[in-house]
């Protein structure tokens, strides 16, 4: 049997940091209640002309030199991202020429702040059946570019980045498994309300924003990360003490301590960074994941487990053996 393993990750966060006490200057919020309440301390906001394109291709490399991996090595790209730099040409083929990968396939998949975890799962699935050796896998999302920053309600919540993986096949376990879902019926509690077949006139689209019914999202998501994580230990026939280590999308920190808590596992075997970067989206765990390889945090063999939600909405899990 084959496995997919992650060999190199990468990552990238825009320069400029916005504290709350920046935020407190123009919105009727706090420091206070935005740490009490999400954890948040700061994230960092990219620059006007910083496409997720650019961030991704930053973090890409990194991952590739992580990896000892050329880019002509790579056999398919897969960018999880909700804000594309254009409709399209997808933000994969712009990245694709960019990093000067061969002519593999290149996708974008939009699961919001599930997408890099259900573009590891597309990945992984090329890899393991033997098409593709080695991939290139990409969250990134630039959602300080679609906040209405005079909604308190959801500019405190979001940051920029870019984190990426190289995956290769294997005969030693790795990626084990990975689950994907949706709920379209939920649309209406967190959504950007212009696209396509929605209003979209070009000349208007500076008044694009996020919408969100927090509270609503926060009880669905403890919920549905709950059954996630049993449905990804139970497909492996494993225990929660088998776990090392919960890289959780860093969209809350209460939403992360109530997973943690369901796993049975203390804050120390948690990855933490929403304090630092805000929710990153499609960007946040693979972040989350290269800080930890970074700092030594998590270390080679350990049983990791990944998991995401976000807006669709969408949730996903990856077990890994790292
Ligand atoms: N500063 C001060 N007060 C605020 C702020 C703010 N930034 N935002 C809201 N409040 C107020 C509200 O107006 C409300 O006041 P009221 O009681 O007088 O009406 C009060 O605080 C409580 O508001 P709630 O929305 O009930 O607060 P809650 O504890 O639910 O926290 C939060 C809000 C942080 C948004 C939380 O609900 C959350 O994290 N939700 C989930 C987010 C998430 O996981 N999203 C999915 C991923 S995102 C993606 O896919 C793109």
């Amino acid at each position: 049997m084959k496995y997919s393993k992650i060999i190199g990750t990468g990552s990238y966060l825009p320069e400029k940091i916005v504290t709350n006490a920046d935020l407190e200057k123009i919105l009727d919020t706090s420091d206070q209640w935005i740490r009490e309440r999400t954890g948040i301390c700061e994230r960092r906001v990219s620059r006007e002309d910083e496409t997720s394109g650019d961030m991704a291709v930053v973090a890409a490399q990194r991952a590739l030199e992580a990896a000892g991996v050329e880019a002509e090595e790579i056999g398919l790209l897969v960018v999880g991202t909700t804000t594309p730099d254009l409709v399209f040409p997808s933000t994969a083929c712009l990245i694709q020429a960019r990093l000067g990968l061969p002519d593999c396939g290149a996708m974008d998949v939009n699961a919001a702040c599930s997408g890099f975890i259900y573009a590891l799962s597309v990945a992984d699935k090329y890899v393991r059946c033997g098409d593709v050796k080695k991939a290139l896998v990409i969250g990134v999302d630039k959602l300080t570019a679609m906040l209405d920053w005079n909604d308190r309600g959801t500019a405190v919540l979001f940051g920029d980045g870019a984190g990426a993986v190289v995956i290769e096949v294997s005969d030693e376990p790795g990626i084990l498994s990975t689950h994907i879902h949706s709920a379209g019926r939920h649309s209406d509690l967190l959504y950007a309300d212009v696209g396509v077949g929605k209003g979209f006139k070009a000349e208007e689209h500076g008044g694009v924003c996020i919408k969100m019914k927090g509270n609503e999202v926060f009880k669905v998501a403890v919920r549905t990360l709950g059954r996630i994580v049993d449905e990804t230990l139970a497909h492996n026939n494993m225990n929660k003490s088998d776990l090392d280590w919960l890289i959780p999308h860093q969209a809350n920190h209460r939403i992360i301590s109530a997973t943690a808590k369901k796993l049975g596992m203390t804050m120390d075997q948690v990855v933490v960074t929403v304090d630092k970067h805000g929710n990153t989206s499609a960007a946040s765990v693979p972040l989350a994941l290269d800080a930890a390889a970074q700092s030594g945090k998590i270390k080679r063999g350990d049983m990791l487990l990944l998991e995401a939600f976000g807006g669709g909405f969408t949730w996903a899990s990856a077990l890994i053996k790292y």
